[in-house]
């Protein structure tokens, strides 16, 4: 099998070839993702969320990543393994920024860090860079800001903040970055980013003319039912598979329909 890195991530922006990715916590699922062929991996801080129940994503650790990333990376055979670095780990400190990316790829084995943030965080983007850990950025909607923004509607609808996303993504990629993730921005603006920078735009909420997609996978396999955003589209609706499975099984056991004879020894 042959792995996916950067180098092939950039090779796809360029003959326009998307990428796509998705989010992966724990092991078993990574495992089905992987083997479908899934692009890219995220363990995503928003393991936060749909893993430990908080309701925003400042609360995760960066042990905790560590822990969903070592399980992922066990996983993975193909897919280039992306590892969000936890709110309070990397900003306004650049020598914590490049500590944190190392105890990642040291201790889980995954192939790169993800961070959010422009201007405010170009310091520890270069930082985590010298020592060869390749940096995914991402902009737009920024969740570990939650509290700055007030809300998780649309960013940079008007001129001022879009403009001053579009230089935080060329700032991103003069600093070496070899992708951008944009979250919920109008399209136009994201096809804007797409075309002025050369590195990969995957966007999540962004529309179609960006380089790849992502989404959170609970979210695209409907486990995560109250969560109805524009940009989901569910594949699946795993809840009332996962919850008719369930019912059949207290049935069975309360009838004494199982085990049956042949699943007994
Ligand atoms: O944590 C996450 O799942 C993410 C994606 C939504 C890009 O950052
Ligand atoms: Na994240």
């Amino acid at each position: 099998i042959k792995k996916v890195t950067t180098h092939q991530l950039q090779e796809m922006k360029n003959r326009g070839e998307k990428i796509a990715m998705l989010t992966a916590y724990d092991y078993s699922m990574a495992r089905i993702l992987d083997a479908a062929q899934i692009d890219v991996l995220l363990v995503g801080d928003s393991a936060s969320n749909v893993m430990a129940g908080n309701e925003t994503t400042l609360p995760i650790t960066l042990d905790q990543m560590i822990y969903h990333a070592t399980s992922v990376v066990k996983a993975v055979n193909r897919a280039f393994v992306v590892v969000d670095i936890p709110f309070g780990s990397y900003q306004g400190n650049s020598s914590e920024a490049l500590r944190s990316a190392i105890r990642i790829m040291k201790e889980s084995g995954a192939h790169a860090v993800k961070v959010e943030g422009g201007r405010e965080i170009r310091e520890s983007v270069a930082r985590i860079l010298t020592a060869g850990v390749p940096v995914m950025g991402h902009l737009g909607l920024t969740p570990q800001s939650i509290y700055k923004f007030g809300t998780y509607t649309v960013r940079a609808k008007e001129e001022e903040e879009a403009e001053k996303l579009i230089e935080d993504a060329r700032l991103l990629e003069e600093c070496g970055c070899f992708s951008i993730v944009l979250e919920k921005i109008p399209s136009e603006l994201a096809r804007r980013v797409a075309q002025e920078v050369k590195i990969p735009i995957i966007g999540i909420g962004a529309g179609p003319d960006v380089d790849g997609q992502v989404l959170v996978m609970q979210d695209m396999l409907g486990i995560t039912k109250e969560f109805k955003p524009r940009f989901l589209r569910r594949y699946v609706d795993l809840d009332t598979i996962i919850s008719g499975a369930v019912t059949e099984y207290i049935h069975d056991v309360k009838s004494g329909g199982f085990p049956s004879e042949d699943e007994s020894y």
